[in-house]
């Protein structure tokens, strides 16, 4: 490795927590540097469905999973999951350290984002509604309470309440809305950091020192380059950055440290919440490529739009993230097609369009320019290698990455950690 990233390569659910899962079998250490629980990464271990959602995917592995300082983190979430997964055999307590740098999410931070999605109305971005935004509007704000402020008690009290009588003046007289208990929210907080006590730190000495013992560590990157709030579908984005450039914001790491960056995607694309889709299927293609492709929301149940894969988007993510190898995944569930539409261009008013663009009402107004590729109408789920595949998949799988501008180092066709193809 030693410091491998695993990036979102379009709108999120690209497979990462399959590639991550696979990475993580030689990982030391596997850290999450943004976001929240808006993410869900789905990882099949037999017959039996993992989804986490705050966790690093590598704790279903057993290895030391780091949820950093640029995450935002919800900590009854955080126990909920934890209980879930012993329950399932799988040790995240002794697994686990929290960065003290991380913001958390709050009750009202929940409330908040509820209302504010329903003033927008039409234009609602289609927010988890996990809090993720409204928590880090607070950041930005710098009036958010972080991990590391819930252990001096007095000061706690103190910050907490002031937040409290802000943030219920915001919703009861703006929004019109219920406000939040102070001293409940104090009480479930002081119980919650009594459970987590011991698992928070400053883990950015963790993982420095873990590369300087040249130990091998992955950085799970959540969402996708699309949902970037600097270089995604801005305003239908979410409030973090994914870009491979965060990591050493959110993990506290040098970027001259990060050696290796992968770039997940899958052999089409899918969107969930609002906000342009430029080659989006019609709905009766969709629903033959949902139920294979596992394509309903891992955090809200949601049914993914999907689209064809679109070239422009995953060269911009190469471009921003300096993605050297993709990890192309779901390529099982193209076998069922005669012929495959790529999107390898844009077309505005006639003009070609040489970059995705950065505003959306420029995206709104172009046409994805197509390449039909031949099909191959055969089960690919079972390959093992690179040439198991038919011929005409292997030159799918290579004229994507030579159109996204980065070699195709992993195939993963199906569900199951089995199937996939590293070459
Ligand atoms: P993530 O957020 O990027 O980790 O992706 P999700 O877990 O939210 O969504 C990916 C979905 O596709 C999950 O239901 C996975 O079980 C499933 N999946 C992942 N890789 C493959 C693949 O190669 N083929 C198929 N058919 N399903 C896959
Ligand atoms: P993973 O890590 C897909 C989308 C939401 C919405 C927008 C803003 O599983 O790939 P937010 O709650 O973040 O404020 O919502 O971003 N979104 C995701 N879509 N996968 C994700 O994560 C997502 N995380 C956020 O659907 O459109
Ligand atoms: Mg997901």
């Amino acid at each position: 490795m030693p410091a491998t990233v695993v990036v979102g390569s379009q709108w999120g659910d690209e497979g990462k927590g399959r590639v991550v899962d696979l990475l993580a079998a030689d990982a030391d250490i596997v850290v999450r540097y943004q976001g929240g629980n808006n993410a869900g990464h789905t990882v099949w271990i037999g017959e039996e469905k993992f989804a986490v959602h705050l966790v690093p995917t590598g704790v279903l592995r057993g290895k030391l999973s780091v949820l950093g300082g640029g995450m935002v983190i919800d900590l009854d979430v955080l126990l909920q999951e934890e209980e879930e997964l012993s329950s399932r055999g799988i040790e995240v307590k002794s697994n686990i350290r929290i960065s003290e740098n991380a913001h958390l999410i709050l009750p009202y931070h929940k409330l908040i984002e509820e209302q504010e999605e329903k003033r927008r109305g039409k234009q609602a971005i289609g927010t988890t509604l996990r809090g993720i935004g409204p928590a880090y509007e607070d950041k930005a704000a710098r009036r958010g309470l972080r991990v590391g402020d819930l252990r001096d008690r007095q000061s706690l009290t103190d910050r907490l309440h002031d937040a409290i009588a802000f943030k219920n003046e915001l919703l009861k007289k703006v929004y019109t809305a219920r406000g939040v208990d102070p001293d409940k929210v104090y009480h479930d907080l002081v119980t919650l950091h009594d459970h987590f006590a011991d698992n928070i730190c400053d883990t950015s000495l963790i993982v420095q020192e873990a590369l300087d013992a040249k130990k091998n560590v992955l950085f799970e990157g959540a969402h996708g380059t699309l949902l970037d709030i600097d270089w995604g579908t801005y305003p239908y984005v979410t409030s973090s950055n994914p870009l491979s450039g965060e990591v050493t914001a959110g993990a506290g790491i040098p970027p001259k440290l990060i050696d290796r960056i992968i770039g997940a995607a899958k052999a089409y694309t899918s969107r969930v919440g609002a906000g342009p889709f430029p080659t989006a299927v019609d709905e009766t293609t969709a629903e033959k490529m949902r139920e294979p492709g596992g394509e309903f929301g891992s955090t809200t149940g949601r049914a993914r739009g999907i689209g064809w894969f679109d070239a422009m988007v995953v060269r911009k993510s190469v471009r921003l993230n300096g993605i050297e190898e993709l990890a192309i995944t779901h390529l099982d569930v193209l076998d069922q097609f005669d012929e495959i539409p790529v999107c390898v261009g844009y077309q505005c008013g006639g003009r070609e369009v040489a970059h995705f663009p950065n505003q959306i009402t420029d995206l709104a107004r172009c046409e994805p320019v197509y390449e039909t590729l031949p099909g191959w109408k055969s089960d690919t789920s079972q390959a093992k290698s690179f040439s198991d595949l038919p011929d005409n998949a292997r030159r799918y799988v290579e004229r994507i990455g030579e159109l996204a501008g980065a070699p195709v180092t992993y195939v993963l066709v199906g569900r199951e950690r089995e199937q996939s193809i590293i070459r």
